[in-house]
């Protein structure tokens, strides 16, 4: 059986994603780089887009909590680029920086936090996605990087521009 959304619950999505996309807590991921060309912004709201789009064809997902878990999986606010303690164990280390800003900057629940902390298990042995959401955020958001990364080399100031046009609405 082929799943959509009703209006109404589209509409309701597409508030909330866009309540997170001008946010200033959020805003502040642009300033994050990421796999060389990207930035932290853009490429939570396209984790946040394919999840989702993802979700409403499979069906049985709790789409506001993936949608949110999303878009703040990577919510750490550093660059480690610039802090040699900060690059080393990065990719095992930031879940959990990342889910103590969400706490803080937005009183996410636990559902949530559990998303969040598991997006990079096998990297974090002991936080396995347990939720259909938080497997479904772990596959995407290794899919959204290998992309970004293979990609960088030709990533230029007008992709950014293209990006933000992609991302500007969920639907
Ligand atoms: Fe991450
Ligand atoms: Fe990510």
């Amino acid at each position: 059986m082929k799943h959509t959304l009703s209006e109404i619950e589209k509409i309701e999505l597409e508030k909330l994603y866009q309540s997170f996309l001008n946010n200033d807590h959020i805003l502040k991921m642009k300033t994050i780089p990421m796999h060389r060309g990207s930035n932290c912004y853009i490429h939570s709201f396209k984790v946040a887009k394919i999840c989702i789009k993802k979700a409403v064809k499979k069906g049985g997902y709790n789409l506001s909590n993936l949608l949110i878990a999303a878009i703040l999986h990577d919510y750490y606010l550093y660059d480690w680029r610039k802090n040699k303690s900060l690059k080393k164990k990065h990719g095992s280390r930031h879940p959990y920086v990342a889910n103590e800003n969400a706490k803080k900057d937005f009183h996410i629940s636990s559902e949530v936090s559990e998303i969040i902390l598991s997006h990079m298990w096998p990297l974090t042995p002991k936080s396995f996605p347990k939720s259909k959401e938080a497997k479904l955020v772990n596959y995407v958001d290794d899919l959204v990087a290998t992309k970004e990364f293979l990609l960088s080399s030709r990533y230029k100031k007008k992709h950014e521009e293209e990006y933000l046009r992609e991302i500007s609405s969920l639907f």
